[in-house]
């Protein structure tokens, strides 16, 4: 094992859904190169991510996208330190390209094998770019699967006090999408068209859980929205589009920061970081910004293009496992619902 003093560079892989990723990264904070290889466009053939599709299309392109992730960063896979690789959650199908590729290449150069949490990876997104930033720290976790709140109490210390009862929030934002005819991927889509609506055009439901002050539920939105369309519908009035997706992501905006400041003030903590496709949301970037200001908490993110699916954050996440002493056996399977636990 090396020590504090000694660079280390991992080789970090990522299949969980539909980005084939590879990238380079040193000491858990510099990237030396980051590959993406996106599905998105076939999957907008079918209006969602299709599992069989996105295996397959890993299998195609993996080892591709880690040769160029080792050729950006100028090296050869005998530089690296370890190979960390996402083992869940995901789809199962995807994640096991990935799983397979990093074993085969451990097997194959002797460098250990490091399995990474796909939620510590967005996470750890957020030391990249923010090289000062340490735990504890407050982190509100937005992506396509998941919407938590978790205390990162040290690296790979995490307690999660907040999660979705239903949707995740970037479920919510696909299917409010597809409802208003924007199609997939949602979020992105919504995000563009909201920025010419009026968020306070229609007043969507911001749903609140009895006893359990940090969880979330996007249900009873999702359904608000579905109903107002199908009631202009009926009454043959035109839907204002941009209205209704500025009016969701108001009320989603609300829910997610008002949770967010709380969950910091009430836990003693000072910092709030975010992480996740919708991370990269500009109105909840914003409202976070602005919230975080007026309660003195230092706001951290990482830039769009973090939040989303990529193997850099990986890199960053295996990283401080790695210096834990983590290493993964031959017998490192996907896990399709892999649970955040501390180390
Ligand atoms: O983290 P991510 O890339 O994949 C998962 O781990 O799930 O998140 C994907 C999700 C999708 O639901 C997508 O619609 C949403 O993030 N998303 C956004 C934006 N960009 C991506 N949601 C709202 N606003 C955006 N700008
Ligand atoms: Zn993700």
């Amino acid at each position: 094992m090396k020590n504090k003093n000694e660079d280390v560079t991992i080789l970090a892989i990522e299949s969980s859904c539909d980005e084939t990723a590879a990238a380079v990264v040193r000491n858990g904070r510099d990237v030396l190169s980051n590959v993406i290889s996106s599905q998105i466009a076939i999957h907008t053939l079918y209006g969602g991510v299709v599992p069989e599709i996105a295996s397959r299309k890993h299998m195609e392109k993996i080892n591709q996208v880690i040769e160029q992730a080792l050729s950006d960063a100028d090296m050869k896979l005998n530089d690296v330190d370890a190979i960390g690789v996402t083992y869940g959650p995901g789809l199962v199908g995807a994640l096991l390209v990935g799983v397979s590729a990093a074993k085969a290449i451990s097997f194959a150069s002797g460098k250990p094998l490091v399995g990474v949490h796909h939620i510590e990876g967005h996470i750890s997104a957020n030391y990249i770019e923010n090289k000062e930033l340490e735990p504890p720290f407050v982190c509100l976790v937005v992506s396509g699967g998941h919407t938590h709140i978790v205390i990162v109490n040290d690296y790979g210390k995490y307690e999660v006090i907040g999660r979705t009862r239903d949707d995740a929030a970037g479920e919510a934002f696909d299917k409010v999408a597809r409802a208003i005819g924007l199609g997939y991927p949602g979020g992105p889509k919504v995000d563009k068209i909201a920025k010419e609506g009026n968020p306070h055009a229609i007043e969507f439901p911001r749903a609140v859980i009895d006893d359990a002050p940090y969880d979330f539920s996007f249900s009873g939105l999702k359904s608000a929205v579905l109903n107002y369309i199908n009631s202009c519908k009926m009454k043959d009035i035109p839907v204002n589009t941009a209205d209704v997706a500025a009016s969701f992501q108001q009320a989603v905006t609300d829910m997610l920061v008002s949770r967010a400041i709380k969950a910091v003030k009430e836990n003693g903590m000072d910092k709030l970081a975010i992480a996740g496709g919708v991370a990269s949301n500009s109105a909840i970037r914003a409202a976070l910004i602005e919230q975080c200001d007026k309660n003195n908490i230092r706001f951290f993110s990482p830039s769009p293009g973090l939040c989303t699916d990529n193997a850099a954050m990986i890199g960053a996440a295996a990283y401080y496992e790695y210096m834990d002493g983590v290493r993964s056996g031959w017998d490192l399977n996907a896990v399709p619902g892999l649970k955040l636990v501390s180390r």
